[in-house]
């Protein structure tokens, strides 16, 4: 049986294996640097071995027929509009495993993949896709928990194989993705803008753009045309530090919405093994990067707080009451403990968004063990979003059932946006009534529902 992986192991010494490179650009050097320090021999293969600029220490240099013929791996770190010469090479690059590392410009640029043209190209050689996600810098630096992955894809196991050992000596985790038909799906990777935030960021602008205009309407231009007031200035502080709590509240509970549906859809269906609908499944996906564009929005608004004392408006209310009363106000204890309350269960609430921030970055969640992970992004999840609604309940007070909150019918940007959160929190409660958990457990234990038909 053909073997390609020719790190051997004599005791615990290590006879280092050549490895060849047919590119010198920033890529092929990066590379090859870190395969030297990695403790790999490399090989160059140019097309000028005399002349091709600077190269890593140590790294030799010869021409593409001989390195190629000096190594069983061989990285094609040339761009695609080049790979014409190497069918030339065919008969040296039989049997060798071939590791194309290339990407494009824009997608769907040829008809196939690039690894596919390779394969096409040399059909003895065995074409592995892989590295094309890492850039010349994080192969050069070594993997970091953002760029640990390496995915890659090909025809022939054996070869992936050897990938695998060069990919996870080098420190990266390997993720294979199938055959080499999905080269092309690697190959669209790097083209992508944060893909998983479009949905999330879309539905942060649509929903601050509405609140800002309804609340806009509702209680500045409502006061101009009714008062003949002019409380504009009330923008920049006053409505901002409404709109944000109230898209971070509606976007906490979105998060938690979908995981919610998907435990009614398990029940209905008395299985676990039926896909959900595509679009739960797109929502479920965007839920941490949902989660943390509603921490920022909760940040902003803790922010705003904070600066309400030094405001010029509040201060010079403060005063005119003093100088028109000219005695201290009559303290109100039951003032005093709605503002108490809901700024400590606010606080409270923010606290536990942070430590569900935090725990969903990578480098702290890869340190949780699954049930403690899901211990913190599920219940304590619920348990902020149940601070955060109490929070707002708490700020509303008695003003749910005064008609002066509902100016021109309408009701404070508060009370709408406690809907959402409300509902999520009543289907969570039905959830964990015992009779509920306990179907749900079992059917989560791959338990089933046969159907008489
Ligand atoms: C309103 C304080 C955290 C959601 C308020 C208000 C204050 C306040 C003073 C009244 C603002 C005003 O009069 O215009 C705090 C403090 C927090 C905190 C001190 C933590 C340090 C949160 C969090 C959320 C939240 C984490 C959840 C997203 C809201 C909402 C309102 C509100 C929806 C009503 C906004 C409106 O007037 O329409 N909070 N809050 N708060 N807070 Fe918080």
């Amino acid at each position: 049986r053909e073997c390609f992986c020719s790190f051997t192991t004599t005791g615990d010494i290590l006879t280092q294996e050549l490895l060849c490179i047919f590119g010198t650009g920033d890529l092929g050097r990066s590379l090859g640097q870190r395969l030297l320090q990695t403790g790999y021999r490399v090989v160059y293969g140019s097309r000028r071995p005399h002349s091709c600029g600077p190269l890593p220490e140590r790294a030799q240099v010869m021409s593409h027929a001989a390195a190629a013929q000096s190594a069983n791996l061989v990285f094609i770190c040339i761009h695609r509009e080049n790979y014409d010469f190497l069918e030339t090479l065919a008969p040296e690059l039989k049997g060798k495993v071939l590791v194309d590392v290339s990407n494009n410009v824009e997608k769907n640029l040829y008809p196939e993949a690039n690894a596919e043209y390779l394969q096409r190209l040399i059909p003895g050689a065995h074409v592995v896709k892989a590295f094309n996600t890492l850039s010349a810098w994080a192969l050069q630096n070594g993997p970091s928990d953002a760029n640990r992955q390496v995915y890659l894809c090909g025809n022939n196991a054996e070869a992936k194989q050897a990938v695998s050992v060069v990919a996870t000596k080098l420190g990266f985790t390997v993720l294979d993705r199938g055959s080499v038909s999905a080269a092309k799906e690697l190959e669209d990777f790097p083209l992508q803008l944060f893909p998983e935030w479009r949905l999330p960021l879309r539905l942060a602008v649509g929903l601050t753009a509405f609140f800002f205009f309804y609340l806009l309407i509702r209680d500045i231009i409502s006061v101009y045309i009714k008062e003949k007031k002019d409380i504009s200035f009330r923008i920049m502080v006053s409505l901002a530090n409404k709109v944000f709590p109230i898209v971070s509240l509606i976007m906490l509970s979105l998060c938690y919405l979908p995981g919610v549906i998907a435990a009614f859809l398990q029940l209905y269906r008395g299985t676990k093994y039926k896909r959900f609908p595509d679009w739960l499944d797109r929502w479920m996906l965007c839920r941490k990067q949902l989660g943390l564009l509603a921490l920022g929005f909760a940040f902003l608004h803790v922010l705003y707080t904070l600066i309400i004392p030094i405001r010029y408006y509040v201060r010079f209310r403060l005063s005119a009451i003093t100088v028109s009363e000219n005695r201290t106000p009559e303290f109100d204890t039951t003032m005093a403990w709605r503002t108490d309350s809901y700024y400590s269960v606010g606080i409270l609430g923010f606290g536990l968004y942070l430590l569900l921030g935090i725990t969903s970055l990578p480098s702290v969640s890869n340190a949780l063990s699954w049930r403690e992970f899901s211990f913190i992004q599920s219940k304590l999840g619920h348990v902020t979003l149940f601070f955060c609604t109490f929070h707002t309940y708490l700020y509303g007070w008695d003003k749910f059932l005064r008609a002066s909150s509902y100016k021109w019918y309408t009701p404070p940007g508060y009370m709408l946006c406690l809907v959402l959160p409300s509902v999520v929190l009543v289907l969570k409660l039905l959830l964990l009534l015992p009779c509920v958990d306990r179907s749900l457990t079992r059917i989560r234990q791959g338990w089933e529902r046969t159907n008489p038909d």
